[in-house]
């Protein structure tokens, strides 16, 4: 994210950087000790990651197939960054988002966390893990139980954990809902008073309690009225210049995150199809579905929109079913550049430019990768639809 640190709400005190024993920048700020990451270093990196459901059918419960919700996935999280996943319903984003906080247990592949192998630790060994790694829910309805107060419910991490803060629990609760610009006297209410952005910023709170260094944040305003997403968004921006937190935000749609992420991933199908940083997606995307999502994102400028702005693809038809993705490239049902070598071969996610990766046999923005195969499929050019 790249907007100027801000004060995020009542509750934040000045902030004096101090040295801990690993070398590490630790700063007292609103939420106690924090060790800073350091900025650039890979804080997670993901390699073949996949989850496969399996289908069952019958009284025995016989499996009948998987959904193969993420099917091999690869990337990294540098510290201090913004990772922003985009890709549309189905396509496995909450499913990677689960994985990667080991709320779910992989199929394959592998997860480490600050260069330690992380993916199938078992419970005790991963409650340390679970202090550096949070998760913000999609739904901040469901996702707060309504018998608890506010209180209980952002007091729960430091009781899980064992933790005891300095001054007690409570007076680090109300400090927390100031932190997220709620008020301290909101900690004996219950989650139905208030609004949903409100809401969420009680799910923030419960997410920084115990100080974490990754926040996976899962759709955070996509329930959220129009006018709330830029007041949700912006706290969690101001959260991260004065936290040094490194967030992976999932959205169904580029516009949610085009301002606060430094690299985007574009999911289809359980795979990811591009990622490069936010600059060179909106500049020269080469995957055909990247372009496609783009051209929903409305232009703000209004000279570019008076030059044409971006030419609208309207994508035909659904997602394809995960428990039986279409052959080579998962993509070629829908796409309009799509070739026979599409339908058999599966594009690798290839380096095409610096720091930018893309899995298409026919990029745009980029030399064409298989430049012989030049028949356009029936299918795609029935799907062609610029307008
Ligand atoms: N526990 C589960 N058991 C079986 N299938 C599942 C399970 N969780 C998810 N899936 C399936 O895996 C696929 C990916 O789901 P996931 O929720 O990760 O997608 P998503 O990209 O987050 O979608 P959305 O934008 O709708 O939230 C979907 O087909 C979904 O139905
Ligand atoms: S590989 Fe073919 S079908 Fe897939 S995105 Fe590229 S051009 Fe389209
Ligand atoms: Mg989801």
């Amino acid at each position: 994210m790249t907007n100027p640190a801000k004060t995020p709400g009542e509750g934040s005190e000045p902030q004096t950087p101090t040295e801990d024993a690993a070398g590490a920048t630790a700063e007292s700020g609103p939420l106690g000790t924090l060790t800073e990451p350091r900025e650039g270093e890979p804080l997670l990196k993901v390699s073949g990651l996949k989850k496969h459901f399996p289908v069952t059918k019958g009284l025995f419960k016989r499996q009948v197939g998987a959904v193969l919700a993420v099917d091999g996935i690869d990337f990294e999280v540098r510290a201090g960054e913004t990772l922003g996943v985009v890709g549309e319903s189905g396509c496995g984003k909450s499913t990677m988002g689960r994985l990667i906080t080991r709320l779910l247990e992989p199929t394959a592949g592998k997860v480490d966390f600050e260069g330690r192998d992380i993916t199938h630790l078992g419970v005790s060994a991963m409650r340390p893990m679970r202090r550096d790694v949070q998760m913000i829910f999609q739904d901040p309805y469901s996702s707060l139980n309504p018998r608890h107060t506010v209180g209980s419910i952002i007091s729960a991490p430091f009781k899980l954990q064992g933790v005891q803060p300095e001054g007690g629990v409570k007076k680090e609760v109300q400090r927390l809902l100031g932190v997220v610009g709620l008020s301290p006297e909101h900690y004996n209410r219950y989650p139905h008073e208030f609004s949903g952005g409100q809401r969420q910023r009680i799910g923030i709170a419960r997410a920084l309690a115990l100080s974490p260094k990754l926040v996976v944040a899962d759709e955070p305003v996509s329930a959220l009225d129009v006018s709330i997403q830029a007041q949700v968004v912006n706290l969690l921006d101001d959260l991260q210049e004065e936290l040094g937190l490194t967030y992976v935000i999932i959205a169904h749609d580029l516009s949610v995150i085009r301002h606060v992420s430094d690299r985007i991933a574009v999911m289809y199908l359980g795979k990811i199809v591009e990622i490069t940083d936010r600059q060179s997606l909106y500049d020269t995307p080469m995957h055909p579905y990247t372009r496609a999502l783009l051209s929903a994102v409305p232009v703000p400028d209004p000279r570019r929109k008076a030059a044409g702005g971006r030419e609208r693809i309207l994508l035909q038809g659904d997602v394809p079913s995960p428990m039986n993705p279409p052959s080579g490239c998962r993509f070629h049902t829908r796409c309009w550049k799509a070739t026979e070598v599409c339908r058999t071969k599966e594009p690798p996610l290839v380096s095409l430019a610096p720091g930018h990766q893309t899995a298409c046999h026919h990029p745009e923005n980029a030399p064409d990768q298989e430049p012989g195969d030049t028949k356009l499929l029936r299918t795609a050019a029935a799907v062609k639809e610029p307008s």
